[in-house]
């Protein structure tokens, strides 16, 4: 196996790595985007989907991304081309991009939280507060509405997209080192504030229930392919594969570690949060008389804060849990946008032999321009006709291809690639060195044969059904919400589409070539040995 270079770094402890790692799993996904899509595929027979997803696919592709990255000691990029030469790294590199497209996002929607953090205090809690944003009459949307779209149209919320820009940067500023010392705070933060909130949930009148609500199966429903789809790019999403991030962890990581066990461990962490956020939310919602069908931003933003406001206890404890949930979600969220920042600054910085600071300071640049790309149209036209909402649906459209698949692509030829080019077995036999448990060698078949089959059905499915409803395509539930004029607008889903597809495809060739041009011999260092 090749040596690992001091230099690049390394966690100061295993439970470090583990913290990072499932610190990155656990994000906005496991608070909202599992209760929503839960209850969207029929509560309980979500399960079932999700429990396969995790077992077959989930668990061994971050086994192998761990392996990945400890076996090459490099980010995504080189440790593709070291397995599987130059078509792996251009894979890489098209992982690397959407990654920051879903960074860009990502990293919005933590501004909009800190917003709502920052309303929590107080103004987020009042029936109503004047709107002059979007064109409303004073006092016509109730809160959290009414804050939550007078936010969006204010020019701080963009200083708001900078400042979080700022402390993702920050917080990666020296790698492992810096990583590590920030998620001992917020892991066991956010782990804290969950259970106080499931522990409020159950002792709610009536919270039970909606615990039996997210439980009921509704087989029904398992028979639609959709909810396949929607279990595969969820387990890809919540524990970070597919983005290069779990291989640049594991390659900071000392030569003598048991990478199944890390695996299991952060899989079981992050889907142990997701359970718990569930019943909390279910509880919650339940009690309030709510229901957790919307899309994930309003679960977030709306749904979620609508039920705190109606929890009983008055003012005080509205404020408490208030300021506890944006808090809660702020922390798991920057522990994962950090490692999509890591993850494609450590991937720059290994290629070109960079510095550091350089590559932060350009990552801050474009990362901010784009993430401003889903802020900015709502401070420029404060009014939800038109394109007063652009960067909202712009943000489902990207969120519709760099995630729902982006990732499962990825996925797909990674297995493929380290499966039948490079062979999985060279992996495993290095994971099974240290592992207390050894992977057998029908994890190989896995990699080759049966997840790719797996993704490959899925992806066939959802692109058939785009193809005969188009309107799927346009992640267009804001337009319709909010009756968007289209315009000029209509050839968004167009713009977001081709923006996605030629920046990852043009993007990782070019940065492919670069390589070969700047090909010496520092670069043969970080090579097979
Ligand atoms: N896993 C995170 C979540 O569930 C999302 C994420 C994906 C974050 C990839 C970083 C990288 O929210």
């Amino acid at each position: 196996m090749p040596e690992k270079t001091e230099a690049r770094g390394q966690w100061k402890s295993n439970l470090g790595f583990i913290l990072a790692a499932s610190g990155s799993a656990i994000g906005l996904g496991n608070i909202v985007f599992f209760s929503a899509n839960a209850y969207k595929f029929g509560g309980g027979a979500f399960y079932l989907p999700y429990f396969i997803a995790l077992f077959v696919i989930g668990i061994p592709v971050m086994i192998l991304e761990f392996g990945l990255g400890h076996h090459t000691g490099q980010s995504y990029p080189l440790a593709l081309r070291k397995t599987v030469g130059r078509g792996g790294e251009f894979l890489g590199w098209f992982a690397i991009i959407n990654a920051a497209f879903i960074s860009m996002y990502y990293i919005t929607i933590l501004s909009w939280v800190l917003g709502m953090l920052i309303g929590s205090f107080g103004t987020l809690w009042q029936d109503s507060i004047p709107v002059p944003a979007f064109g409303m009459a004073e006092g016509a949307l109730p809160n959290p509405y009414a804050y939550f779209f007078d936010m969006l149209s204010s020019w701080w919320v963009l200083g708001l997209v900078v400042l979080v820009w700022l402390a993702n940067i920050f917080i990666v500023r020296r790698g492992a080192q810096t990583i590590e010392a920030c998620v001992k705070v917020f892991v066991p933060l956010m782990w804290l504030f969950m259970l106080i909130l499931l522990v409020r949930g159950l002792t709610l009148e009536n919270g039970v229930q909606g615990m039996l609500l997210l439980f009921t199966p509704n087989f029904e429903v398992m028979k639609n392919l959709d909810v396949w789809q929607g279990a595969f790019s969820q387990i890809f999403f919540t524990l970070s594969l597919g983005f290069g991030i779990m291989a640049a962890y594991a390659s900071y990581l000392p030569k003598r570690s048991d990478l199944t066990n890390n695996a299991l461990m952060t899989s079981f962490l992050n889907c142990g949060f997701e359970y718990i956020a569930g019943v909390a939310i279910f509880t919650i919602l339940f009690a309030t008389v709510l229901i957790p069908k919307a899309s994930t931003l309003s679960m977030m933003f709306f749904i979620i804060p609508s039920g705190i406001k109606e929890m009983p206890g008055g003012d005080p404890m509205v404020l408490v849990f208030g300021v506890l949930f944006f808090v809660l979600l702020l922390a798991a969220g920057l522990s994962s946008s950090i490692s999509l920042v890591e993850a494609f600054s450590s991937a720059l910085i290994d290629k070109f032999r960079a510095n550091r600071k350089v590559i932060l300071l350009v990552s801050f640049v474009v990362g901010t321009i784009g993430s401003l790309c889903f802020a900015l149209p709502q401070v420029i036209n404060e009014s939800l006709s038109d394109d007063g909402t652009l960067g909202l649906t712009l943000l489902d459209l990207v969120d519709h291809w760099a995630f729902s698949h982006g990732l499962i692509v990825v996925g797909l030829i990674e297995c493929i690639l380290l499966g039948w080019v490079y062979g999985v077995h060279r992996i495993r036999r290095t994971i099974n060195e240290h592992s207390k448990f050894n992977l057998p060698a029908s994890f190989d078949w896995l990699v080759k044969l049966v997840i790719p089959l797996l993704i490959l059905f899925v992806l066939v499915f959802s692109i058939v059904l785009q193809i005969k409803d188009p309107a799927g395509m346009y992640g267009a539930s804001y337009s319709e919400n909010y009756s968007v004029d289209w315009g000029w607008v209509r050839w968004l889903p167009q713009i977001a589409f081709f923006w996605w597809i030629g920046s990852a495809i043009g993007g990782a060739a070019l940065l492919t070539f670069l390589r070969a041009k700047a090909r010496g011999a520092a670069v043969e260092n970080g090579g097979k040995r």
